[in-house]
């Protein structure tokens, strides 16, 4: 297994991002919007060449990317899909990803792709495979990734740990990063009846690197992580309680439905950003009273 660099993560964020989507390619290309990165869905730029392709390539020239991807399969015991590393390898070398991102799910058998990211049981069998596939990957990319945290609505009888002691275990045996999706973590708080801050306090702080905020379907007697809608009010206070406990992490808001213009998009990660600002004074005034 290879070693990696000590200091986890870098000691200044990489500040405030969007996810990039074809609805706001132009403005990002007519004119330098005030956001710090973009994370582009993988998967979507794994083509031999065309238009996506040619607009990543003119978006990239003016800002910083991290890349996100939905088919990994870190969870699956069918083992690693080389050619899509091959791809997703590929198109790192072009992209020069700040950081290369998936989940903790599985998505299919024999080849079939569901389309969906799948709960994986959390039992020690599951994180044995989870942790040996993405040292993998990691070994065969050259470097850390991120695994973010899932939105679910069932469980498996099988688990034996919650989800966040699953995923504590497998950052510290798999020496990963995590991307902390704080929706998927009040959707699936609300889903399954735990507590989000007991989840947070839990979790390797020194580990996360990224934070994903999105907003979700609130059926009443559950929640879906629909991705359509602004942020509600539960998630901003978990994210003003998320920064006193990992600190200042990238953070960015992930629309993938019901995608608004731009602006609205930016004013709600200015929200990110003043919810940022105030904790950081509150951890200065602690450290000087
Ligand atoms: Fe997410």
């Amino acid at each position: 297994m290879t070693q990696y660099p000590h200091n986890l993560k870098p000691q200044k964020s990489a500040g405030f991002g969007l996810g990039l989507r074809t609805e706001h390619y132009h403005p990002f290309i007519e004119q330098k919007q005030p956001v710090d990165w973009l994370e582009i869905i993988s998967e979507n730029y794994m083509v031999p060449g065309g238009k996506p392709l040619a607009m990543l390539d003119k978006i990239r020239a003016d800002y910083p990317m991290v890349m996100h991807g939905v088919s990994l399969s870190i969870g699956s015991s069918d083992g690693l899909d080389y050619d899509y590393l091959d791809g997703l390898k590929a198109l790192s070398k072009r992209v020069e990803p700040l950081w290369i991102s998936d989940h903790l799910c599985w998505i299919g058998v024999n080849a079939h792709n569901s389309h969906d990211l799948l709960p994986l049981p959390y039992d020690a069998p599951a994180l044995e495979r989870v942790v040996e596939n993405i040292q993998r990957v990691q070994d065969y990319l050259g470097q850390r990734i991120l695994i973010e945290n899932p939105s679910s609505y069932v469980e498996f009888r099988s688990s034996d740990m919650t989800e966040w002691e699953f995923i504590a275990e497998m950052a510290q045996r798999a020496d990963c990063l995590l991307l902390l999706d704080l929706n998927n973590i009040y959707v699936s708080g609300r889903n399954h009846g735990f507590d989000p801050m007991a989840y947070l306090e839990a979790l390797p702080a020194d580990r996360v690197q990224q934070i994903h905020l999105a907003g979700h379907s609130d059926m009443g007697d559950y929640i879906i992580d629909t991705h359509d809608a602004p942020i509600c009010n539960d998630v901003w206070e978990l994210y003003r309680a998320s920064r006193n406990i990992v600190g200042d992490v990238a953070t960015m808001i992930e629309r993938d439905d019901n995608i608004p213009e731009l602006p609205i998009l930016l004013a709600e990660l200015d929200q990110a950003r003043a919810i940022a600002a105030e904790s950081a004074v509150v951890v200065q005034e602690g450290t000087n009273g």
